[in-house]
């Protein structure tokens, strides 16, 4: 059995889905070990009406130093769901090849500091681009610029809100997410 551990921050709705596809066997033999949040939300609450391990660590300088605490030594991914905070240095290359996230961009495009949540829409539609998506990739000291494991794309329509987009590149971020978990641990 593989032991994921999934930080989050926000409503964990890919959280949820990767809870979902380890019991149903879309990602086999795998489970989500421990869910560690950085604030007060609803992915919280997700861990607990599955009942998995939860913990929150307030977002802080510390922060890796409290996780390296808690992590359980047989954690074979740490996956970033939706995650705010930033991973140190020292944490990224310890965990190298270990730790995955989610940007809701074609990454190199709109990655970086200060892409996150609705500025990365709202930058893209500015930019009239004609697509979007989501990338999964692996997790360096750099921001957003670890190897790219899976992309999903989606077309922008003439009308669209960076709440529309952002609706769509979640259906996207759905699919590939347990895709990617599945490539990275080799199953
Ligand atoms: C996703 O769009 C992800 O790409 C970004 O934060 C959002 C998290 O959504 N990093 P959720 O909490 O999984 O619903």
């Amino acid at each position: 059995m593989k032991n994921i551990v999934v930080l989050a921050s926000g409503s964990g709705s890919n959280l949820e889905r990767i809870i979902e596809c380890t019991q149903n066997g879309e990602i086999p033999n795998t489970q989500v070990r421990l869910v560690v949040a950085d604030r007060d939300c609803y992915a919280l609450q997700r861990a607990k009406n599955h009942e998995i391990s939860n913990q929150l660590i307030p977002r802080g300088k510390d922060f890796c130093e409290k996780l390296e605490e808690i992590l359980p030594e047989n954690t074979d991914l740490i996956v970033l769901a939706g995650f705010l905070s930033i991973i140190t240095k020292d944490f990224a290359e310890k965990y190298k090849g270990k730790i995955i996230n989610i940007h809701p961009s074609l990454l190199p495009k709109f990655g970086g500091k200060g892409m996150w949540g609705m500025n990365v829409h709202k930058a893209v539609i500015n930019a009239n681009e004609p697509e979007s998506g989501a990338t999964v990739h692996f997790v360096t000291a750099g921001i957003d610029e670890g190897e790219i494991i899976i992309q999903g794309s989606v077309p922008l329509s003439p009308n669209e809100t960076p709440e529309s987009l952002a609706e769509k590149i979640h259906e996207i971020e759905h699919k590939i997410f347990p895709e990617g978990i599945r490539r990275v641990l080799g199953k």
